[in-house]
C-alpha cells in the first residue's frame, strides 16, 4: 500500500467510525478497494469535488442513453447495476473502445468516447459518481459538494 493511500484509507477509517459507516466500510482494508471506490462521501448526499463533475459530466455525455441517475432506460442499461458486475478497469474499458450488441436482431449501440476528450479528461470522475450510487451511498439527482 502506497503511503498516499494509506493516508487516504486512515482518513476514510476515521471518517467512517465518526459518522456510523464503520460497519458498511470499516472492513475493507486492501488498496483495491481504494482503486474500485474512489470517491468519498462527506454527508449524506454530499461527495467530494471529482465525483460532482461525475454527476455533471455523465449528464452532459451518458444519461440520454442510460438514463437520468444511471436508473437505464429501453434502450440502454442502468448502470447503477452494471458496476455492481462491472471492475473500474471493464468500465473504462467499453467507454473507450464502446461495444455493439447485434445479437438476435437487436442494433444497440455503445458509443466509443476514445477520442471525446470531455469524457477521457473526467473518466475516472464519472467512474465514481457511478459508483457511488451503484453502492447505494448517493441518492439521485445533484449531490451536494464537501466543503472545502
Ligand atoms: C448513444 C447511446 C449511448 C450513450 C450516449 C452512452 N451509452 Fe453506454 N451503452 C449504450 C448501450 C446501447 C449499451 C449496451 C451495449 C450492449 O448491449 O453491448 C451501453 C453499455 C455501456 C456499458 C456496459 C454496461 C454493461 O452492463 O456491460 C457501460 C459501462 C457504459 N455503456 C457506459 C457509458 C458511459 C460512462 C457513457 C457516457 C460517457 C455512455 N455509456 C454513453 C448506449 C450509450
Amino acid at each position: 500500500m502506497s503511503l498516499v493511500r494509506a493516508a487516504v484509507f486512515v482518513g476514510l477509517l476515521a471518517f467512517a467510525a465518526g459518522s456510523g459507516f464503520a460497519q458498511q466500510q470499516g472492513q475493507s482494508s486492501d488498496s483495491d478497494d481504494a482503486y474500485e471506490r474512489p470517491y468519498k462521501i462527506c454527508a449524506e448526499n454530499t461527495v467530494d469535488p471529482g465525483t460532482y463533475n461525475g454527476y455533471r459530466r455523465y449528464h452532459a455525455f451518458c444519461h440520454q442513453c442510460h438514463g437520468p441517475d444511471g436508473l437505464g432506460s429501453s434502450y440502454a442499461p442502468k448502470l447503477v447495476d452494471s458496476l455492481q458486475v462491472l471492475k473500474r478497469d471493464q468500465f473504462n474499458e467499453v467507454v473507450v473502445n464502446g461495444r455493439q450488441n447485434l445479437a438476435a436482431g437487436q442494433e444497440k449501440v455503445m458509443p466509443s468516447f476514445g477520442h471525446v476528450e470531455d469524457v477521457m479528461m473526467y473518466l475516472d470522475d464519472i467512474y465514481s459518481y457511478l459508483k457511488a450510487r451503484s453502492d447505494g451511498k448517493l441518492g439521485r439527482g445533484r449531490p451536494q459538494r464537501c466543503p472545502a
